[in-house]
């Protein structure tokens, strides 16, 4: 199977300076969305079509399994499919797919793939109550005779409300045959693709349709109006799969799910969080309000208390973070760690049963089991050039407001006083302090606002 994607428009109404197809739905550009739904049908070849602002949209999705072929200046339909034309498979199929119409299904193209057989022309059509602006399918005794463009339509043909949703499968070799014979008479002067329809009918070929599953499928974006309403579309696709398999969102229109989200049984997330990369609920997490979550798993009963950004972290089971935490890259928590308020935590890990409660700073650290971490304390990981590990051994107590001046390391069961900048290692089991003595002046007395002249 061949796929051409024509994604050359410029997109004018979109009033951006970046190229329709590269305008992002779920966190992915609209043509990233084509070009994954067309490797879910198994294509083995596919051309995209591009024009305006084409080498920003071949840099931002080049593969392996792609061509590209520009078309310069875009004359219509047809007159972009024929460039993608030279390196089909002639044997094969070709089916045509929009870069900008971002929610078509694998399986409405199976299904239009398979009407289509090896020799048929097959046209995926829509009944819609307000057809305007589309192309028309004519059809006589029931058989699909040509298409006929708005722009082009008597009032009879305007009446008619099974449209065209711009995609089809052809056999390549018939499509080699027909595009260059296109002429471009018509209201546009431009070549129309959909004029093959009426020589596959001249030829006898048989002209077959299918149809979308939803009518959502086959829209297409071409105003920031439009990418918002597919948007959400999408997104309460989603938001219905989740709660399918057993997650409780408290609103499912008040979710965004960028990328892939994998909930376990009872799974319950609040309302406005935003899952991103690949995220992973255990079963009975529970996500707060307002959380962003990136390429992270939660452990199974974990509790994200709300307003929490976690990005390239592992939070173990029973876990409690948060209010106001944030996990940055690296971070790998054991089971019920506890990472409280305002504590950033960043490539350390920190073992079973450990609490660092608030306002604290861990950066390139290891921390043991039943470690408790006090409010203020900060690891120290940066000389200005250079970052350093802290180790804090299994059953350490580190008193608020300690600074550890990394490379450094405190011993298993070893307590810091509050207070402490460590410069050396703390030995294990042992109190290590270091505060300047605490003074009483007797007779001080405090100094007193002079008086003006
Ligand atoms: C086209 C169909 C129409 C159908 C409608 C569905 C034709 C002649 N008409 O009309 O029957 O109902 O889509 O939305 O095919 N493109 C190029 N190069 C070009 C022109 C267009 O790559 O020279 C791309 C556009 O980027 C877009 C797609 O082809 O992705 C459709 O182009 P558009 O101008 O929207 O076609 P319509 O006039 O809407
Ligand atoms: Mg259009």
């Amino acid at each position: 199977m061949n796929v051409v994607i024509l994604a050359a428009g410029q997109g004018k109404r979109m009033r951006s300076d970046l190229p329709k197809v590269l305008h992002r739905l779920a966190g992915k550009p609209l043509l990233g969305h084509v070009l994954d739904t067309a490797r879910e049908t198994g294509a083995a070849k596919i051309c995209v079509v591009y024009g305006h602002g084409g080498e920003q949209v071949r840099a931002a999705l080049d593969a392996p399994d792609l061509t590209w072929a520009l078309q310069e200046p875009q004359l219509g339909t047809g007159h972009a499919v024929l460039q993608a034309m030279p390196g089909a498979v002639s044997s094969a199929s070709t089916l045509v797919l929009y870069g900008d119409v971002p929610l078509i299904r694998a399986s409405t193209l199976r299904r239009l793939i398979k009407a289509a057989g090896v020799d048929s022309l097959a046209l995926l059509t829509a009944h819609l109550d307000n057809p305007q602006g589309y192309g028309r399918i004519v059809r006589a005794d029931g058989l699909v005779t040509r298409i006929v463009e708005e722009k082009d339509a008597d009032d009879a043909e305007k009446a008619i409300r099974e449209i065209n949703t711009g995609i089809l499968v052809a056999p390549a070799a018939a499509l080699a045959r027909w595009l260059p014979t296109l002429g471009n008479r018509n209201a546009q002067g431009e070549y129309y693709l959909t004029d093959i329809v009426a020589l596959a009918v001249a030829e006898g070929m048989p002209v077959v349709t299918a149809h979308p599953d939803e009518a959502w499928e086959t829209e297409g974006i071409n105003s920031k109006a439009q990418l918002a309403m597919l948007e959400r579309v999408y997104q309460r696709n989603v938001a219905e799969r989740l709660m399918e398999t057993g997650a409780t969102l408290a609103d499912p229109a008040r979710i965004d799910v960028r990328g892939e989200l994998v909930c376990g049984r009872d799974a319950a997330i609040d309302v406005n969080c935003v899952f991103e990369g690949r995220v992973e609920l255990a079963d009975c997490v529970t996500i707060g309000a307002n959380c962003v979550l990136k390429n992270c798993r939660i452990g199974s009963g974990a509790r994200i208390a709300p307003f929490c950004h976690i990005e390239d972290a592992v939070v173990g089971a029973g876990g409690i973070i948060g209010p106001y935490a944030r996990l940055r890259p690296g971070t790998e928590l054991g089971r019920e760690v506890h990472v409280g308020n305002f504590v950033e935590v960043k490539n350390s890990s920190i073992a079973d049963h450990s609490k660092a409660n608030h306002l604290a700073y861990i950066g390139d650290a290891t921390i043991g089991s039943r470690v408790n971490v006090g409010a203020g304390t900060i690891t120290c990981n940066y000389d200005g050039a250079n970052k350093h590990r802290t180790v804090i051994e299994d059953d350490a107590f580190i008193g608020s407001d300690t600074q550890l001046v990394a490379p450094v390391t405190v011993g298993r069961g070893a307590t810091l006083g509050a207070g402490t900048t460590l410069t050396r290692d703390a030995p294990p089991d042992q109190l290590t302090v270091s505060r300047a003595k605490q003074l009483s002046i007797p007779g001080w007395k405090r100094p007193v606002k002079k008086k003006k002249d």
